[in-house]
């Protein structure tokens, strides 16, 4: 049976440490999060960003639109953000509605603001191999939940499955960077089976059911990163978890596994960036 990766429990381990250097603090960080549309599991995810940022001492804004804004309303919002010394740090929560160019809105951001480390600054540094202000926040959650467990990156199969910009480009990067053999998977792919049998790491991003038992070797480790409402309301993951955690060494759950880590990661980068912006303010590592 394989050994459930706890999400929650890093988490919490994070945030206990977390709070001791923000408690320290004689300034703190301010994070701004943007919601456009009423995209329900959005408005979710931004309230516990906000809760959770507000639990642990840093301060947080939320400024929603409706779908209806126009493109020229989010980039003055993320000019003024920009130009506002009081904010450390500025997240656009994703999707966009569907008539803003999410690239042109994301590259408003000044890089040293931008706490999902999306804008091309950051994702270039990560491209390259150099440091970018923050890594993207799933893809930290995933390696820091490994690295806690001492899971071995380095010379292992890592199989992606999903190549959004969110998590499967930056994940599949940041295991490079580690020096793992990456393959990325996505909807074209043919034979997906013969190539994530082959996976000693296989990350699921995909957001429906992909991963069952025929799918992984023996002693995998398996990475849930999905995460949608199945018809009878449970909420579910990619991956058959009953069946895969038989064979499978370590398997993180849905819920309880990169959830956590996501926002865990988020309030990580949100101290981080405060680091690089006030630069007046010492807080150790
Ligand atoms: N939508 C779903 N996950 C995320 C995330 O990590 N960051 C942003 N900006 N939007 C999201």
């Amino acid at each position: 049976m394989a050994i459930i990766l706890d999400g929650k429990k890093l988490r919490d381990k994070i945030f206990g440490e977390l709070k001791l250097k923000l408690d320290k603090m004689p300034q703190k960080p301010t994070l701004a999060v943007i919601l456009a549309g009423d995209n329900p599991a959005s408005q979710i995810y931004v309230n516990n960003k906000k809760k959770t940022a507000e639990n642990l001492g840093i301060n947080s804004i939320v400024i929603k639109y409706p779908s209806t804004v126009s493109e020229k309303e989010l980039l003055d919002k993320i000019n003024e953000l920009n130009d506002d010394k009081s904010v450390t740090a500025i997240l656009v929560q994703l999707p966009l509605p569907e008539h803003i160019d999410k690239f042109k809105i994301i590259d408003a951001i000044l890089p040293e603001k931008d706490v999902d480390g999306l804008t091309p600054y950051n994702s270039g540094k990560l491209f390259t191999g150099e440091k970018p202000y923050v890594y993207p926040c799933t893809p930290k959650g995933i390696l820091l939940l490994l690295d806690e467990y001492n899971i071995e990156i380095e010379g292992k199969h890592v199989v992606v499955i999903g190549r959004s910009n969110l998590v499967g480009k930056p994940v599949a990067q940041m295991m490079l960077n580690r020096n793992a053999t990456v393959t990325t998977c996505h909807s074209k792919t043919k034979n997906l089976i013969n190539i994530t049998k082959t996976a000693d790491i296989l990350i699921s991003a995909v957001g429906k059911i992909v991963v069952g038992e025929k799918y992984i070797k023996n002693n995998c480790v398996v990475i849930d990163v999905g995460i949608f409402k199945d018809e009878s309301g449970k909420i579910r993951g990619d991956v058959d978890f009953e069946n895969v955690s038989k064979s499978a060494s370590y398997i993180s759950p849905v819920p309880g596994g990169i959830g956590p880590m996501t926002i865990a990661s988020l309030m990580v980068n949100t101290v981080e960036l405060f680091k690089v912006e006030s630069g007046k303010c010492k807080v150790e590592s």
